[in-house]
């Protein structure tokens, strides 16, 4: 990642080999560059070779605009060959946390798998007035996103299930979280045939990864689970062809969870958090689960499988079980888990479900200022009738095309048990997990969706 090295002197008096500036609305008035910027025909950014100024547009000034102009100007920079660049800071304290994880979240590039690696001369950004606290949590943040990138791209012949417990240890090691890993003789002991079935054709071995955070002067116990499909062929479900390209980052809400309890462990938040992970590869063999199979979930609900393509249902089902036994003040899954969600929401917006009208209204309002879209989507009760089962307790597939969000949260819904109704949220990442064009701090492939909220709702507990 990008150095960040805050001072406390003044823009103008920062000696620095480059400069970014904000512009907002097209207003070039106070700006020295006024007149070049004029003949240049300022729109959105330009550069200004004599002043070595890179000017960079903003509709309005909100936090939101800050972080998508920052991201935008910082990778104009990076084909440049200056050695550092001062950023001029606007707003408060809000508006810089902004600036600076756009900068940092902006600047990412996935390029594990290029042999021929680029040199990359800009390395300092300096800010100035910052903050320290300010500059931390904007670090902290950026680096488990950047983190959760970094898995979700890598590609499936790597990041196995195995590869992904790995990591996890690693990344326990470092910030002061305890893993265990289940492997299947421990998920057959907890009974997990459900998650189980998922894995069975592939060559790799399933983990569950079970992480845990505990401050001392913990109140609240929050509990977070993720889909962790390292990869999805659809199974004997098989997907057409060009739906399979980018099922690698069917695994975005397991990594998702590693990200979010790495940064509430270096945020040092009030909390009890755990964080499970059901990592398994959804392929085709032999001994593949199929159409037509029951499942025994550790629920103990039967599952009458119609569709093997709908697997994370089948893997999240048993990981909520198993969260739901750590007794949660608060159960939140998340999970790439459905197509419908996309095409409902688009591609930039999280869709919230769950039971609690409330909770939801609060994760919304969480998602939002933390700069990530998310939306509620709502239960009632014809979609649930969609999932009736009429040889097992429930199917994994609506009877109907329509309402696919849903009806997924919904047979998700069924395996929470009375107690935990309230406490529970589903977050369908599936739209903004994967980036196919750069979009606000987001470049090309996985953008670390649900970090943001999910952190910025732990800290709220928090408090
Ligand atoms: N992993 C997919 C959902 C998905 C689709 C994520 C597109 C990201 C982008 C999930 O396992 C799946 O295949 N869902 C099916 C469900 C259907 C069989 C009921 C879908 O959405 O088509
Ligand atoms: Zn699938
Ligand atoms: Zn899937």
């Amino acid at each position: 990642m990008i150095k960040i090295n805050n001072t406390q002197q003044e823009f103008g008096k920062v000696e620095a080999q480059s400069r970014i500036v904000f512009v907002i609305d097209k207003n070039l008035e106070a700006l020295d560059d006024k007149v070049i910027l004029e003949e240049l025909d300022f729109k959105e950014i330009s550069f200004v070779q004599s002043s070595r100024t890179l000017y960079v547009n903003l509709d309005k000034l909100t936090a939101e605009h800050l972080a998508e102009a920052s991201a935008k100007a910082i990778r104009a920079m990076r084909g440049m060959k200056y050695e550092n660049v001062k950023v001029q800071m606007l707003g408060g304290a809000k508006e810089h946390y902004a600036t600076i994880l756009g900068i940092l979240c902006g600047f990412y590039q996935f390029l594990q798998y290029k042999s021929q690696k680029q040199t990359i001369t800009l390395h300092e950004v300096l800010v100035c007035g910052v903050d320290e606290e300010v500059v931390q949590k904007a670090l902290i943040l950026a680096e488990s996103i950047n983190l959760v990138r970094d898995l979700v791209n890598t590609i499936p012949n790597d990041a196995t299930p195995a590869y992904l417990a790995q990591i996890a240890q690693e990344e326990s090691q470092k910030v002061g979280l305890t893993c265990k890993v289940l492997d299947t003789q421990a998920i057959k002991a907890e009974k997990m045939e459900a998650l189980l079935a998922v894995s069975r054709a592939s060559a790799h071995e399933p983990k569950v990864i079970h992480l845990t955070y505990k401050h001392p002067n913990a109140q609240k116990r929050l509990v977070f689970v993720g889909k962790g499909l390292t990869y999805d062929s659809g199974g004997l479900s098989l997907k057409p062809a060009d739906y399979m390209v980018t099922m690698k980052a069917d695994k975005s809400g397991g990594c998702a969870v590693l990200g979010i309890l790495s940064a509430i462990a270096r945020l040092g938040l009030p909390l009890e958090v755990h964080g499970i992970i059901g990592a398994v590869e959804n392929m085709i063999g032999g001994n593949a689960y199929k159409p037509d199979d029951v499942l025994f979930s550790r629920e103990g609900k039967s599952i009458e499988v119609r569709n093997t393509d709908a697997e994370g249902r089948l893997v999240l089902a048993d990981c909520l079980s198993y969260a739901q036994d750590l007794n949660p003040d608060y159960l939140i899954d998340l999970a790439t888990l459905t197509g419908a969600c996309v095409v409902g929401l688009g591609e930039y917006t999280t869709g919230i479900m769950g039971y609690n009208k409330e909770l939801k209204a609060q994760m919304e309002e969480c998602a939002s200022r933390s700069g990530e879209l998310a939306n509620q989507l709502h239960f009632n009760h014809h979609l649930k009738g969609l999932i009736d089962s009429k040889i097992a307790d429930i199917c994994n597939v609506s009877s109907s095309r329509y309402g696919g969000a849903i009806t997924a949260g919904m047979f998700l819904g069924a395996f929470i048990r009375e107690k935990y109704q309230d406490v529970w949220l589903h977050l369908d990442i599936a739209g903004p997990a994967f980036v196919e064009k750069e979009w606000g701090i987001n470049p090309y492939g996985a953008s670390g969706a649900g970090v943001r909220a999910c952190v910025e709702f732990a800290i709220k507990q928090g408090e």
